[in-house]
């Protein structure tokens, strides 16, 4: 009996040896096809909307729609389609897709399998509770890998609001899929502003423009930071000692880098505190290295040459004076 079984292995080994070379073969050939080496992607890709026939079939169902007839099933399959493929073209384009995050990340299924049933293995529709793309799920999908976000996410309001009135923001209303892109400060009166405005009634009302301010005092941190990062760079170089002011900066960046996570506590006081003690490193690294005499550094260079041409102009006219008396 062993004797069989070790031949029976012998020969499964050699096939799957052949099946390995005829697999190389196919890589070498058709590369883009298999590079992605993730069924999601590979199929997901080719779902292009572009293509004349489903370019009918949205002609159609807008027909359909403009006439408030009812969508058929196929139009229903489409939309889906379509979907599918808007969300991969949003994918591909994020930080996600650089940094190898791929669809099974959030949504489960088998990437391995070719087979769309097989890989769609388990799945849940995103309106079922159970779907990890369900709303109050959202979070804890991000958070398998966006730990300190979670943290402090469910540190908030927002969080226990989202778990009991499903009238809260989930990590997917500020950070819309597929795109998943950090929004800007112009952007908060618009999106803050859905639910914390007079008319939602959704208290504190003045959030939209304090949020705004806060993240806009976060940019100008970053800007202050390199700021000074550049002066340590000139004094280092003039032969000053500046390790401490280095300390200082190296605080101010360890402070910027505990702002963005702690952001989704929402509690301003405590994000304006933080933002507070990383100014006031930077402050004490410009005290340091920075122009001392003049408050702000873009006139720092301009000014003393002003000032010095004017006095060079006004002593030659001193001068042209006393000659001609
Ligand atoms: C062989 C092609 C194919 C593969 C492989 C595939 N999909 Fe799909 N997927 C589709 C099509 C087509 C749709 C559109 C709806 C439909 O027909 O089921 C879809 C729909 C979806 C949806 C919408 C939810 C739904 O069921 O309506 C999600 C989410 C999704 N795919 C994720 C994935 C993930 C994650 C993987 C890999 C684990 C994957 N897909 C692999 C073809 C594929
Ligand atoms: C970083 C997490 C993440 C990744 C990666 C991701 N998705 Fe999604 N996807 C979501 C979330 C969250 C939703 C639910 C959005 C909502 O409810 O508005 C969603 C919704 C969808 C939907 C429609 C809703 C549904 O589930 O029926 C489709 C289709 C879909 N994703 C396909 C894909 C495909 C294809 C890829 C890969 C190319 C992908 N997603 C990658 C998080 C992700
Ligand atoms: C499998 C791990 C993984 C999952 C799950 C995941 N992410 Fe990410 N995400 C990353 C990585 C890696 C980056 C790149 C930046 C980094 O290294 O932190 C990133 C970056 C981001 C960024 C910054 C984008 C930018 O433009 O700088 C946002 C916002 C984000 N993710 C939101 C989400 C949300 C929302 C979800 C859930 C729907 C999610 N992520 C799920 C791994 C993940
Ligand atoms: C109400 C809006 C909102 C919600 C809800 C939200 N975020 Fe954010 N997120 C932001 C903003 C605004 C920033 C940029 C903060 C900054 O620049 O300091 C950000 C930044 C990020 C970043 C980038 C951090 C970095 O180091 O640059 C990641 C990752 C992220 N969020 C993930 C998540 C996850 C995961 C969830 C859900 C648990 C979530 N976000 C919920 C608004 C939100
Ligand atoms: C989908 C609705 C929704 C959106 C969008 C939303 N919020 Fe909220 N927010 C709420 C709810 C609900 C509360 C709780 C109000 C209460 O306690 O009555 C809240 C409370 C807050 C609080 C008070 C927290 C506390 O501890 O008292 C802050 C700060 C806040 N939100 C900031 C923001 C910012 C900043 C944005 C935009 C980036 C935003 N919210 C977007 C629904 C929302």
């Amino acid at each position: 009996m062993p004797k069989t079984e070790g031949l029976s292995t012998m020969r499964v080994n050699s096939i799957l040896i052949l099946l390995l070379v005829l697999a190389g073969f196919i890589l070498v050939l058709i590369p883009q096809v298999n590079a992605s080496e993730n069924s999601c992607i590979d199929c997901h890709k080719t779902l292009t909307p572009f293509i004349e026939e489903q370019k009918r079939f949205n002609q159609i169902r807008i027909q359909h729609l403009e006439r408030n007839v009812g969508c058929s099933l196929e139009c229903h399959e489409e939309r889906v389609r379509s979907l599918a493929t808007a969300n991969y073209q949003q994918w591909s384009e994020s930080v996600h897709a650089l940094k190898g995050v791929t669809c099974e990340a959030c949504h489960g299924g088998d990437p391995k399998q070719a087979a769309k049933e097989k890989a769609h293995i388990n799945f849940k529709n995103n309106t079922d509770p159970e779907s990890p793309v369900y709303y109050t799920n959202v979070p804890k999908t991000c958070g398998k890998c966006h730990s300190k976000e979670l943290a402090n996410f469910e540190n908030s309001k927002h969080f226990q609001k989202l778990e009991s009135l499903k009238l809260a923001p989930t990590c997917t209303t500020c950070h819309a899929p597929h795109t998943f892109t950090v929004m800007n400060p112009e952007d908060f009166r618009q999106s803050c502003g859905n639910c914390h405005s007079v008319y939602k009634k959704v208290a504190p009302y003045d959030i939209p423009l304090k949020a705004e301010d806060m993240l806009r005092k976060v940019n100008k941190l970053k800007f202050n930071i390199e700021m000074a990062q550049q002066d340590i760079f000139w004094a280092k170089k003039n032969g000053t000692d500046v390790s401490q002011a280095e300390a200082y900066t190296d605080n101010a960046l360890k402070a910027l880098g505990n702002l963005a996570p702690m952001w989704h506590e929402f509690n301003l006081t405590h994000f304006e505190d933080e933002l507070d003690s990383a100014n006031k490193e930077v402050k004490k690294a410009n005290e340091l290295v920075g122009p001392k005499a003049t408050p702000t550094k873009t006139a720092a260079p301009k000014s003393p040459g002003f000032i010095g041409l004017s006095g060079i102009v006004s002593l030659l006219a001193v001068m042209y004076l006393i000659r001609k008396k």
